[in-house]
């Protein structure tokens, strides 16, 4: 099988074996892999996958059933979050545990199933962290376009959230149509003297000091950094337990991938309650340009390769 391998700093298209299923595994031939941060962390922190080969974020149709599979039938459309099983989504088929796959309904595309993992489960986390936003509750959004954010701002008009979004002067119509009550550009206006309190803060990119997010809170607000710049992230590291120790609270989200939320979220897409906004969809051969856009951090929502079409 083909597979995009990443050794020596570099990435190449290797031909490697296709792998057997084992005991409740199963043999998927992946149909399309979405790109997430993680995949460029662990390049940075030089902390590839054992097989070398990244993609967490997988859709596909089981292709051959380990000898203890219950769940699972040969052709059935599924989706899955390799994060916690050695990745691996960047190759024509992959071997995952039945356990960690979710159905995916006729009406929901794989290109669409494969935008979920990791980044919408993030931004269900991330609303849900310490207890739910509820009906009527200020959220603001920093960094509410690229693939958390895109889902945030669903997910928090769907629990009937007051929603604030910052985003840059290209995303300002998506932020709109995407249901955003209020939108904010970062590069025009100067968010420090916005005069609104809020209940939750989610920070998914931008780096404003903690004194400005304190001020902004409500009594009993929640503060919680999904991401940033890893300058800002240490800083979250060290000051976010000395800002908690008031009425506000202040968290880093450590999203885990979770098999119930993302079976929340594709029914979510199933019932058209909220879409996947995907920018490109990308060849598997243009995979590397892929990987380099993706890593410059603009992305309009998911970037998505595809490897092989749906039906062969
Ligand atoms: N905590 C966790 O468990 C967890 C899990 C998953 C991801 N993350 C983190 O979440 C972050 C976002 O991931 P992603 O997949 O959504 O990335 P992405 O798709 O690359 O999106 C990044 C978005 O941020 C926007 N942006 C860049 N600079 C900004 C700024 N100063 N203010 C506001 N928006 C800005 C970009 O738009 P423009 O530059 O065009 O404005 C782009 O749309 C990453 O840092 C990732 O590491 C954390």
């Amino acid at each position: 099988m083909k597979a995009l391998h990443y050794n020596k700093k570099e990435f190449k298209f290797i031909e490697c074996d296709k792998p057997t299923p084992i005991d409740t595994q199963v043999l998927i031939r992946i149909v399309s892999t979405s790109l997430n941060a993680g995949d460029y962390r662990l390049v940075q922190l030089n902390s590839i996958p054992k097989s070398g080969i990244l993609g967490n974020s997988i859709a596909g149709i089981v292709e051959e059933l380990g000898p203890h599979v219950k769940s699972l039938n040969i052709g059935d459309r599924v989706v899955c979050d390799t994060s916690d099983c050695g990745f691996g989504g960047l190759a024509e088929y992959i071997t995952v545990d039945e356990s960690i796959c979710v159905s995916v309904p006729l009406n929901v595309s794989l290109l669409d199933a494969s935008a979920c993992p990791v980044a919408s489960t993030t931004a269900l986390n991330a609303l849900r962290l310490e207890k739910p936003i509820k009906e009527d509750d200020r959220v603001l959004i920093i960094g509410a376009s690229g693939g958390v954010g895109t889902y945030m701002v669903q997910l928090a008009k769907q629990a009937k959230a007051h929603v604030t979004s910052v985003v840059s002067t290209h995303n300002m119509d998506q932020a709109r149509d995407l249901g955003s009550d209020i939108i904010l550009n970062y590069k025009k206006d100067d968010i420090t003297q916005l005069k609104e309190t809020y209940d939750r803060i989610i920070v998914i990119n931008g780096s404003y000091p903690l004194s400005f997010y304190q001020s902004h809170l409500k009594p009993n607000g929640l503060y919680v950094m999904v991401g940033g710049p890893i300058k800002q992230f240490i800083k979250n590291l060290i000051l976010c337990p000395l800002y908690s120790l008031g009425n506000k609270k202040f968290r880093i989200l450590n999203s885990k991938s979770n098999i119930s939320d993302l079976q929340e979220i594709i029914q979510l897409i199933s019932n058209k309650k909220i879409k996947p906004i995907i920018e490109k969809v990308y060849p598997f051969d243009k995979a590397i340009e892929a990987y380099q856009t993706f890593e410059k951090g603009h992305s309009k929502g998911k970037i998505v390769i595809q490897i092989s079409n749906e039906s062969k």
